[in-house]
This record gives structure tokens, C-alpha cells and sequence, in this order.
């Protein structure tokens, strides 16, 4: 199992239900990944819920204090028939608790009054020397000087636990933690200090060890501290650093390797918001679900209520469309790109052509002279057997995965090959996700130069593979920067439309998550190799789980510099500001080089220097959310969202999707479509006194007016509406010829003197037009 497409199927066939998974990608290492959500009791079979039940009645949602804590659990336990135990309490992300029931005992607590609705839990799936520097943030000045390196911010992590002992989380030097902080909980081994203020555990073993690594490596990168000489094994030498290296950090374990609970996700997460954190980092998820069903959702609601921003790995699941998980308008959702550096390992033939592979497995004392090349001319070339002597021989190896699988590489060491070419998986395109597998060297390729090298190697000669003098060697050059194009779109990052809600844009944002560099525990093998290899103290690992930690540590310089911003005001000023091209100028290219569209890449790559100053900002509160719930999924899911049992949507208003006031615009595309009308309104969160006027771009087949074409603000704060009408122009073919998916994209920007405030326009033809008004 090597990627969290199959993780979701093999979860499938143990649950019956979807699982969460951890957001990044893993090889034949890590996956033994049962469910022990599912038990039996009293001959019958019971399983983990989520019970949402009203608040007990003196006590209002949010309250919160020890009495209040020990009144909540025993009301929650009031519902449970004997025998059955409540396994997680939860106050502040919504009012409930988690417990193992049959269905009998389910069907008791369901007839208690008080009982609003239960979701059986699902198992999710988990979801840097050289990216600060991409991001463009150098020490000594900038944005991480204006920012105070995030000093006096709490990112709150749900992940695997933390190796407390890195050097990345020593703290010399920094002030404890902000007075309002209330995490007291440091559970062993993790020992806490004013880096690492708070870690608890969540899950069966109760102890925060990171036995994955995963959540060791998200913490780095949101956060860790300056860490000088640090290479992965021996390559890209070099200072690591975290995003927000001044901020501090809390680690909520609720994921081990056997995946993450719902039920404990939910209780990290209600920790973490009792504690005080600013921040929340989410890096795993699971297939989307409609919002009233889905617990992230439903916590994640409660917590930008509060002011606490949450960032989410959009998945691993691309290049597929409608494959995003945490799509929730009142989340950040992240996309995953590549960086400009290469661990390069050219493959240069026998006839003088070169490929520049990359790989981690790079052997210096291997000569560079000429191997015999073997290549089967006889079927599969998976290397799982070999049809002739590769003593000695450079092997080509094809796969089907992501990632190359262990075993291939074991055999080809077993039998006595000097190197391996790896060919990727033909629909990763330029992405080669790297591992680091035994001390054999090889190279990682992609599918197109595999083809190349595969088509030299067979062909027409003598018989046997390895003679007609093809031949092959591999030039290692450790680590190289500046690659262009960068950044482009990795292959696995999840893709949009968002399932659950079409007429909002996701994902929102692109940060790096292809071969990262950071943290890791030093007892975590990071090759699967089971005769003790060396350990490491950094490692490289790709996924949308290594992109979300670079958005939280942005989030942390933001809210360092503007404490009273809103969560959708922080991620407004990040899209905004984001860009749009690449390292070449181009525009931000996928995994196969084309244009990526919006639903791969977001508003684009992540600038944290223009993110601190976006000009205007595009807000949304609670209230905003609710009107929008009640358009997309009615009163009934209002009230479960909100944990408010007597929210009503003639009280909350009801708005079409388009109408959320969002800095990116979903619109339909069809020919003959009546013109789509949407508004929006922004905050002057620049100087008091700026004028803007408005540039658009409109997307090919569509004419957008924008009405006033020029916003005059005179002081700060100052709000301005205005209309955005969108016709289908007759040349455009609108989606309308063919049952297609026809998506074209163009941008509207508010232009003034030192601020651009630039936001997509998408005209889909799969969108209703039903999510936003309609003028004839
Ligand atoms: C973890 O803590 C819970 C609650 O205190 C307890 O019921 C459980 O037995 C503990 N698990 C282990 C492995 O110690
Ligand atoms: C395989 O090839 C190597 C190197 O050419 C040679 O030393 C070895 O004897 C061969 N083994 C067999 C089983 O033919
Ligand atoms: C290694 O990379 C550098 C930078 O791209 C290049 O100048 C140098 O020639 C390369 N060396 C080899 C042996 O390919
Ligand atoms: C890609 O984007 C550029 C810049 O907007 C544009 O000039 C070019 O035509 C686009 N390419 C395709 C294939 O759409
Ligand atoms: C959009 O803005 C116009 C002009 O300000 C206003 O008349 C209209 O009611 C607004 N529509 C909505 C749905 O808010």
C-alpha cells in the first residue's frame, strides 16, 4: 500500500466506512493500518460513535472551567446504558461524546432526550532547510523580523506525538509561553519547556511518543528552531528552520500508526481550543463527507468561531478531480507543490544521452564508469524476479506506485545489482516523490525519460539483455537549488471541486510538500530497514501533510503582527498575495507541465513577505457561515454545525455558495446562461486613506463587469461592496457543446499604488446555477 488511494480502500474493506488517513505518502514501511474501531461485546458487535447531544441545561456551550467539565461528563454519561464506557468527553468543539456501542445500546442512547444526532467514527489517514528560503523569509530581517519569528503565537498540532528531545524544540532563549495559555497537560515522554508547551495523548497507548514520525516532521516545519549542519544523509547540508520558528508549539497526539480516530481527532481538537492556541495545524483527513456529517467540519466550526484559525491538508488523493478532503469554507485548505532543489542523479546511456533523476540514495564511492544495463525483454519489469545474471548491472525497475516499493529494491540488492533506475508511475508525471531506501545507489526518474531509457536499453540486439554493450551509469551531485520550473504542482495533491460544496473555490492555498526536509525522530527508521540502519535526526517525506505545517507557521507571523484578524481575514490576506507564477515567471504548471488550474494549485504559492500586508481583506464571521449552511444544507445541519439548538435559518438567512464572501469566485459556465451576479465586500486593512481600481481578466468565453470599477477608502477598517456580473459571451463554448467539464479561469484585482488584492474567477460548466443569484 503506497498511497492513501489505497489506504482508503484497503480502510474500506475492514470499516464499511471511509477512514481518515494520515496526509502524506508512505511506502510498504508503514502499512499495517487496521481499524480497532470495530469490537465485539455481549456476542454482538459494537463500534465507536460520536454522540452529539444538547448541552446540559444550566450550562451554555463554551463555558468552561472544572465544575463545568465534571457537570458535562456526567450528563454525557447519563445517557449511556450499563457497560458502556464514555471514551472521550467533549466540551468545547461541540457538545457530546465519544463511546463504543452496540446497536442496541445505541438505539437506548438515541431515545434520551437531549440526543441530537450520532456518526459512527471513521479512521482518518495522516494526510525544511531549503523552504523558508523559497518562501522567501531570510533571518535578520523581513517578514520573520517584523514578526518576531512568531514569538508569543501557539500552533497547536493534531498528529502522531513529537520526539520532545530534537534539537528543533530546545528553547534557549525564548519567553514562556503567553499568559492566557491554559495547556497544562505535558504527558510523557515529552517533557515541555517554553518551545513545546503542551503535549498530550488522545489515543489507547496514552503517551505522546512519535512512533510515526510524522508528527515530529509537522512540527518542525510549522515552527522548529534554527538547527545549524543539518543534511539528510549527508545530503543538502545546510541551517533548518521552521516557519515560525519563534512561535511555540502544542502537540495533540491523536493519530499512531495504525491511522488517526475521529473520536480522538475531535478531542485534540477540543483540547487544543481549551488551551488557548492560536492556531490549529491538521495534517491528515479523510474522504469528504456533506459538513453536518463530518467531525472536522463540525470542531473546525467551533473553532474559527473562536478566532482560531485551522489549517488542512487537502489530501494525497490527486491527480484525480472532486478528490479534496476539509473543504469547509471556514478552513484552510492546502495544496501541495514542489521546491526549486533536486537531489539530482543523472543517468547517463552508453550513447552519450543524460536524465537527471533525483534520489536520497546517493553513493559517492560509486564510480562513474560504464555498467551493463539490464532491462527484461521478457515481461514484467518490476523487479520482482530477473530472467538473467544482474551481478554487477545498472537495473531498470518500472512501478505502478508512487513510490518505488522496498521489496523491488531489496531484490535487485540481493542479487547483485550496483544500482537501480527507478521509472516513475506514468500519471506522476515530473513529480518523483523520493525515498530513502538501502545504501544501493539509484535514480528516480521520470516516466517520460524512463521511456527513453527504456527504449535504449531493448533496443534490437543479440540475445541476452545485459550484452549488445548498453550500458549505463549514475552521476550523483547531491543536492542542487535553483530548478526551474519551481514551484509546480505535485501530482498527489488532492484535486477540486470541492465534493461537499461545488460553489466554493478549493483548495485555497499552495505551500511546499514534495520532498521535505525536516525534524524526525532518531529511534524511527526512515527506510524500513529491519537490520538497524543508521538513524537520522532529518528526514525528506512528501505529502499535503508537509505543505499544511508551512501555512500554519504563516498564519503564526500573521496573527504575531495583527492579533485582532480574523481567521477568514488571515486567510484572505494569504490568498490574495499569493502568486501566480513560477520561478521562470510562467504561470504555476501541474505534475504534467500544463497550466495548472485553480482546482490544483488554489490562488497560488504562498508569499508570507506580501502575505503580512494584503491592502484589503476579505472577511466572513460566524454569522456569514450560517447563512451560507443554511443555503447549502438547511436548518437542520445548521443546528448540528453550531452546536445551537435553537439557531433557525429565517434567523440566520439563507445565501447561495457564490454569495459567501470569499476571495476567490466560483461562477457557472453554460452558453445561454442568464448573466450571474455575485457580491462581495472588503475591508481597508491598508492605509486609512487608498484608492483602488479594479483590473480584470476575464475568463476566456465570459465578459465580467465590476461595479464601481474604483473603491475610495478613506479611513481604516472602512467596508466597500461591490457587484460582480458575469455573462457568457457568444464565442465562448460556455460547456455548451459537449457533456465535458469546461473550466476557464481569469482573476479580478484591486490595483492601488503598493497593493495588488488579486482574486480567481473559475467559470465551470459542472456548477449550478442555483449557487448564486441570476439577473434575466
Ligand atoms: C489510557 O488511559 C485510559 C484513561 O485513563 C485508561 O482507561 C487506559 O487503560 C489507558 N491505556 C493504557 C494503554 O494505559
Ligand atoms: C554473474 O555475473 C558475474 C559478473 O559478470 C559473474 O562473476 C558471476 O559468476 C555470474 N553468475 C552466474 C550465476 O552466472
Ligand atoms: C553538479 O551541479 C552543478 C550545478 O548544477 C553543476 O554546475 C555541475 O556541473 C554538476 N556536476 C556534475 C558532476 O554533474
Ligand atoms: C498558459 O498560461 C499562459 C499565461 O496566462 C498563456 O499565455 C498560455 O496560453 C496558457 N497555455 C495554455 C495551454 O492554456
Ligand atoms: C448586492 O449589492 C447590491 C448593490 O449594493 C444590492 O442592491 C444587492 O441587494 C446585493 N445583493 C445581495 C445578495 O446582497
Amino acid at each position: 500500500m503506497t498511497s492513501s488511494r489505497t489506504a482508503c480502500i484497503v480502510a474500506l474493506a475492514f470499516l464499511l466506512t471511509a477512514t481518515p488517513t494520515l496526509s502524506y505518502l508512505v511506502s510498504d514501511g508503514a502499512t499495517r493500518r487496521q481499524s480497532t474501531s470495530t469490537s465485539r461485546r455481549d456476542g454482538e458487535e459494537a463500534q465507536t460513535y460520536i454522540v452529539l447531544v444538547e448541552p446540559p441545561a444550566p450550562i451554555a456551550r463554551g463555558v468552561e472551567g472544572d465544575d463545568d467539565d465534571a457537570a458535562h461528563r456526567r450528563w454525557h454519561e447519563s445517557f449511556l446504558p450499563g457497560g458502556a464506557r464514555i471514551r472521550h468527553s467533549y466540551t468545547g468543539v461541540l457538545s457530546g461524546f465519544a463511546a463504543t456501542l452496540t446497536g442496541a445500546e445505541l438505539a437506548a442512547v438515541s431515545s434520551r432526550r437531549g440526543f441530537v444526532r450520532a456518526f459512527p467514527e471513521r479512521t482518518l489517514t495522516l494526510a525544511t532547510t531549503r523552504t523558508p528560503g523559497f518562501l522567501g523569509l531570510s533571518p535578520d530581517r523581513g517578514v520573520w523580523k517584523d514578526a518576531g519569528y512568531g514569538s508569543g503565537v501557539v500552533v497547536g498540532l493534531l498528529d502522531t506525538g513529537v520526539d520532545a528531545s530534537h534539537p528543533s524544540f530546545r528553547d534557549d532563549g525564548m519567553p514562556p509561553p503567553p499568559p492566557r495559555w491554559r495547556g497544562r497537560s505535558c504527558t510523557p515522554p515529552a517533557r515541555c519547556n517554553n518551545k513545546l508547551v503542551g503535549a498530550a495523548s488522545f489515543v489507547y497507548d496514552n503517551t505522546t511518543v512519535d512512533e510515526v514520525g510524522h508528527g515530529t516532521h509537522t512540527a518542525g516545519t510549522a515552527a522548529g528552531r534554527f538547527v545549524d549542519g543539518v543534511s539528510a544523509f549527508g545530503l543538502a547540508t545546510g541551517t533548518a528552520s521552521g516557519v515560525a520558528p519563534g512561535a511555540h508549539l502544542a502537540m495533540y497526539k491523536v493519530c499512531n500508526g495504525q491511522g488517526c480516530f475521529e473520536s480522538d481527532v475531535l478531542a485534540g481538537m477540543d483540547a487544543a481550543l481549551r488551551d488557548g492556541v492560536d492556531v490549529i495545524s491538521i495534517s491528515l483527513g479523510g474522504p469528504s463527507l456533506p459538513f453536518d456529517k463530518d467531525p472536522i467540519a463540525i470542531g473546525s466550526f467551533a473553532a474559527a468561531a473562536k478566532g482560531i484559525a485551522v489549517v488542512c491538508a487537502g489530501g494525497n488523493s490527486g491527480p484525480t478531480p472532486f478528490t479534496l478532503s476539509n473543504e469547509a469554507p471556514w478552513v484552510i485548505t492546502v495544496a501541495a507543490g514542489s521546491v526549486d532543489r533536486s537531489f539530482r542523479a543523472t543517468v547517463r546511456l552508453g550513447d552519450g544521452e543524460a536524465f537527471d533523476g533525483e534520489s536520497l540514495s546517493q553513493d559517492s564511492r560509486f564510480s562513474s564508469k560504464a555498467y551493463p544495463l539490464y532491462y527484461s525483454q521478457h515481461g514484467s519489469n518490476y523487479c520482482d524476479f530477473f530472467d538473467g545474471n544482474i551481478t554487477g548491472a545498472v537495473v531498470v525497475c518500472d512501478t505502478e506506485t508512487p513510490v518505488p516499493p522496498t521489496s523491488s529494491i531489496d531484490a535487485v540488492r540481493e542479487a547483485g545489482g550496483a544500482g537501480v533506475v527507478f521509472v516513475n508511475e506514468a500519471d506522476f508525471g515530473y513529480t518523483i516523490v523520493l525515498e530513502k531506501y538501502y545504501d544501493l545507489p539509484m535514480s528516480q526518474v521520470t516516466a517520460t525519460d524512463g521511456a527513453k531509457i527504456m527504449g535504449y536499453a531493448s533496443t534490437p540486439s543479440s540475445s541476452s539483455s545485459t550484452a549488445a554493450g548498453h550500458t549505463a551509469t549514475i552521476v550523483f551531485n547531491s543536492s542542487v537549488v535553483g530548478v526551474k520550473p519551481a514551484p509546480i504542482v505535485a501530482a498527489f495533491s488532492s484535486r477540486g471541486p470541492s465534493a461537499a460544496s461545488p460553489g466554493v473555490p478549493k483548495p485555497d492555498i499552495m505551500a511546499p510538500g514534495l520532498n521535505i526536509l525536516a525534524a524526525w525522530p532518531s529511534q524511527v527508521p526512515v527506510d524500513g530497514n529491519k537490520n538497524g540502519g543508521e538513524s537520522y535526526t532529518f528526514n525528506v517525506i512528501s505529502g499535503t501533510s508537509m505543505a499544511t505545517p508551512h501555512i500554519a507557521g504563516v498564519v503564526a507571523l500573521i496573527k504575531k503582527i495583527h492579533p485582532d484578524w480574523s481567521p477568514a481575514m488571515i486567510r484572505s490576506a494569504i490568498m490574495t498575495t499569493s502568486t501566480a507564477v513560477d520561478n521562470l515567471g510562467h504561470v504555476i504548471m501541474d505534475e504534467e507541465h500544463r497550466n495548472a488550474s485553480y482546482y490544483s494549485v488554489g490562488a497560488g504559492q504562498v508569499d508570507p513577505a506580501k502575505a503580512i500586508d494584503p491592502g484589503l481583506v476579505y472577511d466572513l464571521a460566524a454569522a456569514d457561515y450560517a447563512a451560507y449552511i443554511c443555503g447549502l444544507l438547511g436548518e437542520v445541519s445548521l443546528r448540528t454545525i453550531t452546536g445551537d439548538s435553537g439557531a433557525t435559518c429565517s434567523a440566520a438567512g439563507s445565501v447561495a455558495e457564490a454569495e459567501l464572501n470569499y476571495p476567490a469566485i466560483i461562477v457557472p459556465f453554460r452558453a445561454g446562461m442568464a448573466a450571474f451576479v455575485v457580491n462581495r465586500t472588503v475591508t481597508n486593512v491598508g492605509p486609512a486613506r487608498s484608492r483602488y481600481a479594479v483590473r480584470v481578466d476575464a475568463p476566456g468565453g465570459t465578459v465580467v463587469e465590476v461595479e464601481p470599477a474604483e473603491l475610495v477608502f478613506e479611513e481604516a477598517m472602512e467596508r466597500k461592496t461591490f457587484v460582480v456580473t458575469v455573462t457568457v459571451s457568444g464565442g465562448g463554448d460556455g460547456g455548451a457543446g459537449g457533456g465535458g467539464h469546461v473550466v476557464a479561469e481569469g482573476s479580478l484585482r484591486w490595483v492601488s499604488g503598493d497593493h495588488v488584492v488579486r482574486s480567481p474567477i473559475v467559470a465551470d460548466s459542472s456548477v449550478s446555477p442555483r449557487s448564486g443569484q441570476q439577473q434575466v
